[in-house]
């Protein structure tokens, strides 16, 4: 009787226990099917867990994204992977054609992108960053899987309204950006910056890539940053004539400014996942056109600069 108890306890304890990682790959079905992201704890217990502090003879390539549509395709190609778990922020390293990468969930939004860009900055003291994930066009000669090459970025929430007095209604189109805050080592001061701009180099292999791959239509481009999303066109029209804003997601300028703080050299990359000027679509399944690209753009990286 207590025999069949303890099998019956076995066989419950099989079945219940989560997906384990092979040394093979990484299984993530599990949680693919899921749209947006899964429980930190469900996602980190499908991959193999680091012992120890990260230890590389070279400095990895980041690759940040901030939900799990946007970074699966890159951590399904990183070799032998291992998570790394950092104030409740997933890091996975590995190898990509024989050099190391790391690649960041960030979760969503400029506290996230900065605190995990900070503090992957700190552990794994990343050669280049790369920023990518979906983002929503504000070009109407962009469509839906268009991708964006951030030739520069700002956050377009960062403004002073004009003055108006109560009952004057809402115009926010008198506005002054005021930029945000990095780094800047000639003064010893944090400084305003109402734009950023990515490390030449990087941005000259995207555009390479973008022209070698006719699969692609990846244009050099504005990327807009904020803790919003905006559905009235109007406004979005705005931030097009008066910014050039090519499109807007919530990430790529934050962690933009922690890479100039600090001297990294970093790039934004995104996909179009919705166009309100053109389309009332939400596509979030074209996060894995951002990353196929990206992942030919660290390809010629290593290539062509870092293993030269
Ligand atoms: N506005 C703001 N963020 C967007 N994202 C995709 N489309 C938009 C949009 N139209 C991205 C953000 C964030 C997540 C909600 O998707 O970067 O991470």
């Amino acid at each position: 009787m207590r025999r069949l108890f303890a099998l019956i306890i076995a066989i419950l304890f099989l079945v219940t226990a989560p997906a384990q990682a092979n040394d093979l790959g990484v299984e993530l079905e599990d949680i693919s099917a899921e749209k947006f992201n899964v429980t930190i704890e469900k996602f980190y217990a499908t991959l193999p867990k680091a012992k120890g502090e990260y230890k590389s003879r070279v400095r990895p390539i980041l690759i940040e994204g901030a939900m799990n549509t946007e970074t699966e395709v890159l951590i399904r190609a990183l070799k032998n992977p291992v998570a790394y778990r950092e104030l409740n922020y997933l890091f996975v390293a590995g190898t990509y054609k024989d050099y190391p990468v790391v690649v960041v969930r960030t979760e969503i939004g400029v506290a996230n992108a900065a605190a995990s860009t900070a503090l992957a900055i700190r552990k794994f003291n990343p050669i280049a960053v790369i920023n990518q994930g979906t983002a929503g066009g504000h070009d109407s000669a962009l469509k839906i899987g268009d991708i964006v090459i951030g030739e520069r970025s700002f956050d377009h929430t960062a403004f002073r309204s004009a003055y108006s007095a109560a009952g004057t209604g809402i115009d926010l189109t008198k506005q002054e950006n005021l930029g945000t805050y990095a780094y800047d080592e000639a003064s010893g001061t944090f400084q305003a910056y109402t734009e950023y701009f990515p490390d030449p180099t990087l941005l000259n292999i995207a555009f390479k890539v973008a022209n070698a791959h006719e699969e692609f239509n990846a244009v050099s481009g504005v990327i807009g940053t904020g803790n919003t999303w905006l559905e009235c066109v109007d406004y979005v029209n705005f931030l097009h004539e008066t910014y050039g804003s090519s499109c807007e997601e919530m990430e790529t300028n934050s962690a933009a400014a922690i890479c100039q703080s600090v001297g990294v050299p970093f790039i934004g990359i995104r996909v179009l996942s919705d166009n309100v000027t053109n389309s009332r679509e939400y596509i979030p399944e074209t996060a894995t056109i951002c990353q196929d690209f990206v992942l030919l753009v660290v390809e010629d990286y290593i290539r062509d600069v870092l293993k030269k």
